[in-house]
């Protein structure tokens, strides 16, 4: 976030899969983190709203490139309590709410001056008054059981250090595995 080269710090690679196994990625803002997980919102009714319905599993990426650096994050996905979009959905622009009412998110839709009617007509319409959170914008939180670091080195030999949640039904430590807080543990990959 110090890094002033970088436009978007918190803008990531979203990858869902639907239930047999197709993969489909997207950017979406990272919103918030804590020791509990990564923080986004969209619309729960987008196609990677579907897929993490049937397949609650995603992955993202963020990559920057001034500090050549990747940050890699797997886990469990589910949805944040409805008061919590709440609040967040509240403290965003006006414009962005009103947004999020006007796009029933990766429908077909017939051309652009749809969604321009659509727009003017919901401004009208809450003109001087709040916009209520649609009940299909929410938030998610990716619980993360694994978090891979990437720092690119000149000479290619670039660091890899894998933190793995170790959880039951997870692979087992070895003797190159360091111990991290909590339930996590850490390995050097080859790059
Ligand atoms: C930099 C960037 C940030 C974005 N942030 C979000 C976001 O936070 N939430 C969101 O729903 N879509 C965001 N989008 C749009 C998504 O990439 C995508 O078009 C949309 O969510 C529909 O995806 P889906 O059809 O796979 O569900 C962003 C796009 C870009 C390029």
């Amino acid at each position: 976030m110090q890094c002033p080269s970088i436009g978007e710090v918190n803008a990531m690679c979203l990858a869902t899969c639907t239930r047999d196994g197709k993969p489909s990625a997207r950017m979406v803002l990272l919103k918030g983190f804590s020791q509990s997980g990564f923080r986004f919102f969209t619309n729960l009714e987008s196609r990677k709203g579907k897929e993490l319905d049937s397949n609650p599993f995603a992955s993202v990426v963020f990559y920057w490139e001034p500090l050549n650096r990747q940050v890699r994050i797997e886990g469990s996905v589910e949805k944040l309590p409805e008061e919590e979009s709440e609040q967040y959905f509240r403290s965003r622009p006006k414009s962005s709410q009103i947004g999020a009412v006007v796009s029933h998110q990766s429908t077909v839709i017939p051309d652009r001056e749809y969604l321009r009617k659509k727009n003017s007509e919901l401004e009208e319409q809450y003109r001087g008054v709040a916009v209520p959170k649609p009940p299909y914008w929410g938030g998610y939180i990716l619980k993360p059981d694994v978090v891979e670091f990437w720092q690119g080195q000149t000479n290619r030999l670039h660091d890899r250090i894998i933190f793995r949640r170790l959880r039951a039904g997870s692979a087992s430590t070895g003797p190159m595995s360091h111990k991290g807080e909590g339930d996590w543990v850490y390995e050097r990959l080859s790059p």
